[in-house]
Parts: structure tokens; sequence; C-alpha cells
């Protein structure tokens, strides 16, 4: 079988219905399950795409969880545009998937139950509110905390729901509750 990687995978904005070699897909929320099977390449610091579901399902959700090479991510479908990330909370490990989607400054954010913090489903931004103490008539401003929740690829193609995991090399909050032993999905291996 050949293996499938992201670089096979032209992407435009979050989401891509350009995929190609995508075959039939059977939709899962179990361990991971990608086109041929192959764990994370090692040498590529590259994972496979996995397929999650059907747009139809999440659409009428508008959020799905899956389990993509023993990570837990979530999967939100918001005003046209899919986006995915790790599911706990970078702050505490909060379920993202139980969140209520907000605008803060035009952008879209996932507002954690636990604390509730933001993040923005674009980019996984941390945002907080400033104030300007030496001007205390000013508005609050959203500002960045910087990226703080990962985020993942998702791609769509005939109907299917795909999910890259990130290779970004830089360090996330959200690894913390991810991997290790924080890491609630146990691998499929074990
Ligand atoms: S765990 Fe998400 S805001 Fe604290």
């Amino acid at each position: 079988m050949t293996a499938t990687t992201i670089a096979a995978l032209p992407t435009v904005g979050p989401y891509s219905k350009h995929f190609m070699g995508a075959e039939a897909c059977i939709p899962h929320h179990g361990p991971s399950m990608d086109f041929d099977g192959s764990e994370q390449d090692p040498e590529m610091k590259t994972y496979s795409t996995v397929c999650v579901g059907r747009e139809d399902d999440i659409k009428k959700s508008e959020r799905m969880t899956a389990v993509v090479h023993d990570r837990e991510v979530v999967i939100f479908y918001y005003k046209g545009e899919y986006h995915a990330m790790d599911i706990r909370c970078y702050h505490s490990g909060g379920p993202l998937h139980l969140g209520e989607i907000e605008e803060f400054d035009g952008r879209p954010c996932i507002v954690c139950p636990w604390h509730k913090y933001k993040i923005t489903l674009a980019t996984g931004e941390g945002l907080y509110q400033s104030i300007n103490p030496k001007d205390p008539s000013a508005k609050p401003k959203w500002c960045s905390k910087g990226i703080k929740q990962r985020i993942h690829k998702v791609t769509v193609d005939n109907g299917n729901i795909y999910v890259t995991l990130s290779d970004e090399p830089f360090k996330c909050d959200s690894d913390f509750y991810a991997t290790g032993v924080y890491k609630v999905i146990q691998s499929s291996s074990r």
C-alpha cells in the first residue's frame, strides 16, 4: 500500500475540496484509521491523513470528536468552514468540544466551558482583553497571547472529512494535555 502524507494534499484556506487521491472512507470515532494503516513517519515528522466522518454529519451537529493517531481532536463546522484542534484546552485540559463558539473582535473562538478562555478557531491563539491603565476611558482591546492550542488541517473530499495532524515544530501549550501522562486516550498499541 502507498503511504499518503500531507505533502500530497493541496490546501486552500482552512480546508480544501481539492483533495487528490482519496478513496471512499468509512467514518469512525475509534482508534486511528488512515488510508494505509501507517503511523507517524519519524523521518518526515508528518502524519498520514485520517478520515473522521462525513460532511453531512458534521454539518448537522456543527462539531465532532475523533481520535487521530492517538490524539484527541475536535472538529468544528462554523459559518461554512472547518477547523480542527486538540480537544483539551491548553489552560487546564478543559473539554473544548463542550464549549460555545462566539466571535470576539470578529474572530470566531471556542470558549472553554471550564474557565471561559477564548481560543480562535483559525489559529489556536488565546485571546485576552487588555486595557491601558493610563487611559481608563479607552475601550478594552482583544489581544493575542500567542498560539496556545494546536490546530490541525481539515480536508474535505467527496463528502468525507479528513484530518491531518499539525507537524509544526513549535511547542503548543495544548501538547501537554494531548501527550504523555495527561493523554486521556491510551495508545491502541498498548
Ligand atoms: S481549562 Fe479551559 S479555560 Fe481553564
